[in-house]
């Protein structure tokens, strides 16, 4: 599906913004591997989390939706072995949580995902499963999906730094040492978002978090977990798209109720913030162990930013649509040191900067970021190549709402992974100026 955008456009709304992704996912893998029933209210039904869903039930977990509502029959880890392939799509999370979750089992089972997915690195999960004691097969590509996987019952604890910081990595390995002999630490520099170790926590699991020099450090004891009622906030990493909307067009405002705004999610706030934007929070209340609140955004002279190296694990998926800021600002953006985005949905170095050019932005590929030159006076409309990654799409779409004229998004269907009905609420709340 091919989407067109007439721009320029303004816009003055409340958003409803989905429930957040990473929370939806691991709400659901908790709730299996615990005792008893979890609740999870406001989960996102949008591709990604289907399929940890479907994973899940080929798994022999219970899980039924009940009047909005999805209700999950705690196995207490003992999880069946599936008889079909467990498919993660485009998924990384659920895959890569899967690859730790399934360590803990004694069965074999096989992990596939779709085209992007089959490119992406899963050796960061397996080596250090591997040590634990848990056994992989790649059955095509060495260090690709698909993978056979095979547990042991208890895994060895391990003592490991991640050497790239990663929410999916580090919650793999958190899921395998609560089956582990004893007491297991991950570390890791910059921290990367913390959903598992609160969730897990919530659970009545044996964790321990602290920093030493900087350095996050998580230890786990090994244990059974208790089952949790959720309700998940709404998604900063797609609130962000109506942020930056309402920021590069002009005489808007765009109010975000009930968002999550754990520190280690809000980067793009601060950085937003840092170049010049209008961003207020209010009414922050703790929800489930993460602060909530609502975020007002409204049009904005912004200026270039050199974004700090720390920042990165905290503005990781939210780098496209950053970069349409940058696009808007005065003067030079910098975001350097995000090797990561190489191994996303797709490179996404390279497919922000083809989607900035095709509006006729100035910008440069990095080795391991971007270079954006604010160019607003000399936008036309543009046809962007999404490569099928629902953050280009997205963040394609809100450049073309902010720049004159009728621009195309192509593929642009992958916005349903995260997003579904991301066009209708676009379009809704807009309008031409
Ligand atoms: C996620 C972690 C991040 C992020 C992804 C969701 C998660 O990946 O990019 O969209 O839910 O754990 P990495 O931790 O591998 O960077």
């Amino acid at each position: 599906m091919n989407v067109k955008i007439e721009g320029r456009r303004k816009i003055k709304a409340k958003v409803n913004i989905p429930p957040d992704k990473s929370i939806s996912h691991r709400s659901i893998m908790i709730g299996a591997l615990a005792k008893g029933i979890t609740e999870v209210e406001n989960f996102l039904f949008a591709d990604d989390c289907i399929s940890t869903i479907e994973c899940f039930k080929k798994l022999g977990v219970e899980i039924e939706i009940k009047s909005g509502r999805v209700i999950i029959i705690g196995k207490n880890y003992n999880l069946s072995a599936p008889d079909k392939r467990l498919y993660c799509g485009n998924s990384g999370t659920t895959a890569r949580l899967l690859l730790g979750i399934l360590s803990t089992q004694q069965f074999e089972a096989v992990l596939d995902g779709d085209s992007s997915l089959r490119k992406r690195p899963m050796k960061r999960v397996t080596e250090p499963l591997t040590t634990m004691g848990s056994s992989f097969e790649f059955l095509e590509n060495d260090g690709f999906l698909p993978v056979r996987v095979k547990g042991k019952s208890p895994l060895t604890p391990i003592y490991y730094t991640l050497p790239v910081s990663s929410a999916q990595v580090k919650s793999a390995l958190i899921f395998a040492a609560l089956k582990a002999e004893n007491k297991s630490v991950i570390k890791e520099s910059p921290m990367s978002r913390n959903h598992t170790e609160l969730m897990l926590k919530s659970a009545g699991a044996n964790i321990k978090t602290s920093f030493e020099n900087e350095v996050y450090k998580v230890e786990v004891f090994p244990g059974n977990l208790e089952s949790l009622k959720i309700r998940v906030p709404s998604d900063i990493s797609s609130a962000a798209f109506f942020i930056v909307l309402a920021l590069i067009c002009e005489d808007s405002e765009v109010i975000v109720e009930n968002c999550i705004l754990n520190p280690t999610r809000t980067g793009i706030i601060d950085i937003l913030k840092q170049m010049g934007a209008d961003i207020t929070i209010e009414d922050v209340q703790i929800q489930n162990g993460e602060p909530v609140g609502r975020i007002i955004a409204k049009s904005s002279n912004l200026t270039g930013v050199s974004v700090d190296k720390k920042d990165i694990p905290r503005i990781i998926d939210e780098i496209p649509i950053l970069a349409v800021a940058a696009a808007f600002a005065d003067g030079k953006t910098i975001i350097d040191n995000a090797s990561e985005l190489r191994v996303k949905e797709s490179d996404r170095i390279k497919t922000t900067i083809e989607m900035l050019k095709s509006f006729g932005v100035e910008c440069y590929e990095l080795e391991n970021g971007l270079l954006i030159v604010g160019s607003k006076n000399k936008l036309k409309p543009g046809i962007v190549n999404s490569y099928s990654d629902h953050r280009i799409a997205m963040a394609g779409a809100v450049m073309a709402c902010a720049t004159e004229g009728e621009s195309t998004i192509l593929n642009a269907e992958c916005a349903s992974i995260s997003f579904p009905g991301f066009y209708e609420t676009l379009i809704g709340h807009s309008k031409k100026v």
